[in-house]
């Protein structure tokens, strides 16, 4: 049993979960994710290690309350405790010096780009970060990227906060400087849209890829990608792959398959709920 030490809201229906797990905490790396069971009768849902708190034992995750699991994960409160906690799973980010990176971040992706900001800083890059949401309301973490960042870009895309549009709008005039890699992650569309930008610049580019998983160890095939002419698993091969290679349209299209059985399940707990977001946190 994993016992929760935060989960307060840092943005609508984005929340800051802190977790005990000393274990995971010394070993896990940037990019690495967990995978994490709220009771017996929940789903296995992985989740990027946003942050680690060595002194205290405890990892930080930030998610967005997208469906039953991360809502019902929204409701616990200080002091509860998740059944299943397993990790680090994933190949760590290949931390090096580059020499200037853009690092995008796209919604709830800025989570995960986190740890990389902190780990390329250190390693003595230049960091230019980009970050996009819907709306301004929905930024968090953005003053600790800032104070990482050489240069530090905010879209929106309705306008209310920075530069009107998408991140891929900034990253085509920041691409006119010389950039040694680019790192994306969000939606899969925004990471299939800076592919789009990077690949005729022959700049080198990474995506993390948000597929489905189920074990998070390579065995059910859940997590399947093509990239190149190989097939891989996301949670062993990845999460992180060079985005020149990778079947997006595949990969969108395979994401969606149990659209269906999510809303259904979603209903049944908005039933059970009265509809209400959680109050306690
Ligand atoms: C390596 C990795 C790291 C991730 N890190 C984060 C993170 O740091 N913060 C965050 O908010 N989200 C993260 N996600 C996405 C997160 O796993 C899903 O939002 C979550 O599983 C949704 O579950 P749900 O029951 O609430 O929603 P559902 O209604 O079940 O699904 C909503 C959407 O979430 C995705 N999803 C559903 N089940 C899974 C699953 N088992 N595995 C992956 N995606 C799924 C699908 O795209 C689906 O359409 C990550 C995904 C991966 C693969
Ligand atoms: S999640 Fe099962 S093989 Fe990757």
């Amino acid at each position: 049993m994993f016992e929760i030490l935060v989960n307060r809201e840092l943005a609508p229906g984005i929340k800051l979960l802190e977790v005990k797990s000393p274990d995971i905490t010394k070993k896990v790396k940037p990019g690495q994710f967990i995978v994490l069971r709220i009771n017996e009768k929940g789903e296995r849902i992985p989740l990027t290690v946003a942050d680690k708190h060595p002194e205290r034992g405890s990892l930080d995750i930030i998610y967005q309350e997208v469906g039953k699991t991360t809502r019902e994960l929204g409701c616990l409160g200080k002091g509860e405790f998740l059944l299943d906690l397993v990790g680090p799973l994933g190949k760590p980010g290949e931390i090096a010096k580059y020499g200037t990176i853009i690092l995008i971040g796209g919604g709830v992706g800025i989570a995960t780009l986190f740890p990389y900001i902190k780990a390329f800083k250190k390693a003595g890059n230049k960091i230019i970060s980009i970050l996009g949401a819907r709306t301004k309301e929905l930024f968090f973490l953005e003053k600790e990227i800032e104070n990482l960042s050489d240069e530090f870009y905010i879209t929106t895309d309705d306008g209310s906060y920075g530069k009107k549009g998408f991140v891929t709008d900034l990253l085509k005039d920041l691409t006119e400087k010389k950039i040694d890699l680019v790192l994306a992650v969000g939606p899969l569309v925004m990471m299939k849209a800076v592919r789009q930008i990077t690949k005729p610049l022959k700049i080198l580019t990474w995506v993390s890829l948000n597929t489905i998983m189920l074990d998070g160890t390579g065995m059910c095939g859940s997590c399947r990608v093509t990239v190149g002419d190989e097939v891989k698993f996301a949670c062993v091969d990845g999460p992180e792959f060079q985005a020149d290679k990778v079947d997006f349209d595949e990969l969108i299209f395979r994401n969606q398959r149990f659209s269906k059985e999510e809303a259904i399940s979603l209903n049944i707990y908005n039933e059970k709920c009265g509809n209400k977001r959680c109050p306690k946190n």
